[in-house]
């Protein structure tokens, strides 16, 4: 039975009217807001990492400029969101403490490595073509600051789709050599890549409730199905084969009929065993050790101003 609070809360929700950092809100959205926003925010750091791996080795300093874009973009993007988990009461300190002790997760896909330059076309058109799969609708959340966050951040996505999917094209269309290395990169991306909607409905934990909130706007299936219609016709465009024999359009259906990922691969990646796992939280650990003195630095010197100003 829901609380006079509660229930003018739920009306807001229903009426499609933003919930604001100074807003009464029930705990348990803010929570759920918290794990869902810091968690997207870690994934765009540890992002960063698979693909920095390749701003040293792209092919034309063209590539390299173009990579080293999008990746100072996913920085931003971590920036974006982690100021908007912010407003609702924890510090960015204390979302990367628990990223590094395991309590908050990143994105399953960035635990796979990235072998070849074909990779680097893998994921910016199947992973960040699944990321605005699902950050698109999330424009339209419920909560302001995280609802903002999406609208920029969007903005930017389709750069980092197209000049993926331009990699892909160049490859595809390129020397036998080079077209199975992007068959490769699909074959090994394909599957990964649909494990970011996250587990199955029957699976998913949060859904139900997250969408009465409007924090999901979509279930995880409804989303994957979309990303499957939208990308199978690219990949043949592209003259290449998804890794997937149970693949074929279904017209009654008027969508793809496709096979699900392995599960148990999943849970087992988010459970820390996947190819790269202890590699990217170790990258972020250095990181964070290495950064002390700058954090040491800036807060004597905040300290020393506010003292500075109160005399
Ligand atoms: N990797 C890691 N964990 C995942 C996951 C994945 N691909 N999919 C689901 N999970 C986790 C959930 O976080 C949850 O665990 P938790 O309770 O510890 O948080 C558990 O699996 C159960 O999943 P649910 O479906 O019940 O959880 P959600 O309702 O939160 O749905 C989600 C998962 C769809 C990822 C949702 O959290 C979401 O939409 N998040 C915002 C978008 C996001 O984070 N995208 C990640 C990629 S962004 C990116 O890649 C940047 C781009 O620029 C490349």
């Amino acid at each position: 039975e829901m609380s006079d609070e509660e229930r003018a809360f739920q009306d807001r929700i229903d009426e499609d009217i933003k919930i604001e950092p100074r807003d009464w809100m029930p705990e348990g959205y803010r929570k759920t807001l918290i794990r869902q926003i810091g968690q997207h925010a870690h994934s765009e750091i540890v992002g960063q990492l698979p693909e920095g791996n390749w701003i040293t080795r792209a092919p034309t300093l063209e590539r390299k400029m173009i990579l080293l874009a999008k990746v100072q973009d996913e920085a931003g993007h971590g920036l974006y969101l982690y100021a908007a988990a912010e407003t609702l009461g924890i510090s960015r300190d204390d979302m990367t403490e628990q990223l590094l002790s395991g309590k908050m997760k990143y994105s399953s896909i960035f635990n796979y490595p990235t072998l070849t330059w074909a990779d680097m076309g893998a994921v910016g058109w199947l992973v960040d073509g699944a990321a605005i799969m699902n950050q698109v609708p999330l424009q339209r959340t419920s909560y302001g600051p995280y609802s903002r966050a999406m609208i920029r951040i969007c903005k930017e996505e389709s750069f980092h789709q197209r000049q993926g999917y331009d990699i892909m094209m160049k490859m595809a269309q390129g020397s036998e050599a080079q077209k199975r290395m992007a068959q490769d990169a699909l074959n090994r991306f394909w599957y990964p890549s649909l494990m970011m909607f996250g587990p199955s409905d029957a699976e998913s934990v949060h859904s139900a409730q997250s969408m009465a909130w409007k924090i999901k706007m979509n279930t995880n299936d409804e989303l994957r199905q979309k990303f499957v219609d939208q990308t199978v016709p690219q990949a043949e465009f592209l003259g290449l084969t998804v890794p997937d024999e149970n693949l074929k359009w279904n017209e009654e259906r008027g969508h793809y009929d496709y096979s699900q990922p392995d599960w148990d691969e999943f849970f087992n990646v988010l459970k820390g065993n996947g190819p790269c796992n202890a590699e990217r939280l170790g990258a972020r650990q250095k990181a964070w050790n290495e950064g002390q003195w700058v954090r040491d630095g800036l807060l004597a010197h905040a300290r020393k101003n506010a003292a500075r100003k109160v005399a």
